[in-house]
């Protein structure tokens, strides 16, 4: 199934759920050079401990360094009512000892890049990092294989009719990552809720009978609880995972070359990724925005890491 030589990235997530089932991904099908973490789905303190907790289960030797604590600017808006309080749905995982390798996710982020061209960096969190990143050093952009990003969308939002969360967190990031002149792909909503695990799914999960199985049970069945509640739906959409397969497995992926504006101002649509659609008119792409995605192949490397892990 994976007969492409295991992409480098540096994940920068936080976890969160998916982020938490995004790290199984990717500790199977990539090498994970190094994770950041940042406030998002729950505090920074959180993102990081939980990070933490996911390198502990999945016995994993990589470097995680966190990073900041809210966007560039305003308060920082959680999703702590999808993800939990502690940001992994009361998952019964340990305190992770000690702390994170770092305190400072941005100058792992360029330090790293620069000793090592052609790595990929995966945000799937707000870009609060990112910007800052390429805030401290703009070349950033120019030595990434690519910023694979699962944020945005090529239609309508989940925090508002316009916006997806990790857009909306932090517009302002978004906005200097989409202006960076860097090898932009967005996974969008568009995309990423066409992947959709549900509780079949999840009781393939509790039948490995394994520490990681039972963790992604608990995960998925929270997950399919909140989008019952939600949306009368008994899946969840996979969003984080999508971002790292489409690093791992691009053939999974169609993605199209596309001008992507971040909306900063607008009353009922700030965090919008508006997706100009009008082709030549459109001017020169800045980013890939994926559309179309084999939904039934990413699914089943998911499990496969699920089960391997
Ligand atoms: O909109 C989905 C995104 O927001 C995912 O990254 C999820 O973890 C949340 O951060
Ligand atoms: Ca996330």
């Amino acid at each position: 199934m994976n007969d492409y030589p295991r992409p480098r990235m540096i994940l920068d997530c936080d976890p969160g759920v998916d982020d938490a089932i995004a790290i199984i991904t990717a500790a199977r099908w990539a090498d994970l050079v190094g994770i950041t973490t940042v406030a998002g789905n729950v505090s920074g303190g959180q993102t990081s401990a939980n990070a933490m907790r996911m390198r502990d289960l999945l016995g994993l030797d990589v470097p995680i360094h966190r990073g900041a604590d809210g966007p560039l600017s305003g308060d920082l808006e959680d999703a702590s009512h999808v993800h939990g309080a502690d940001g992994l749905a009361g998952v019964n995982l340990p305190e992770p000892k000690g702390d994170p390798d770092s305190f400072d996710a941005v100058e792992f982020l360029v330090e790293t890049t620069r000793a090592e061209e052609g790595l990929h960096l995966v945000p799937i969190g707000p870009l609060t990092n990112i910007a800052l990143a390429l805030r401290a050093d703009p070349g950033l952009a120019h030595r990434v294989a690519s910023i694979t990003l699962m944020g945005g969308g090529t239609g309508g939002g989940n925090v508002t009719a316009a916006a997806e969360f990790n857009i909306y967190v932090d517009p302002e990031a978004a906005d200097m990552v989409f202006r960076s002149g860097g090898p932009v792909h967005m996974i969008g909503l568009n995309l990423t809720n066409q992947v959709r695990m549900g509780s079949d799914h999840a009781a393939t999960c509790r039948e490995m009978d394994t520490p990681v199985g039972d963790v992604v049970t608990h995960l998925l069945e929270h997950l399919i609880d909140i989008h019952f509640q939600w949306e009368g739906s008994d899946t969840s959409a996979m969003h984080d995972p999508s971002a790292i397969l489409a690093i791992t497995h691009p053939h999974l992926i169609a993605s199209e070359p596309r001008t992507v504006v971040i909306e900063l101002d607008g009353t009922h649509t700030r965090g919008q990724t508006l997706v100009d659609e009008r082709g030549p008119a459109a001017g020169d792409p800045n980013c890939r925005v994926g559309y179309g995605v084999d939904t039934e192949s990413a699914v089943d490397l998911i499990m496969q890491a699920i089960r391997e892990a």
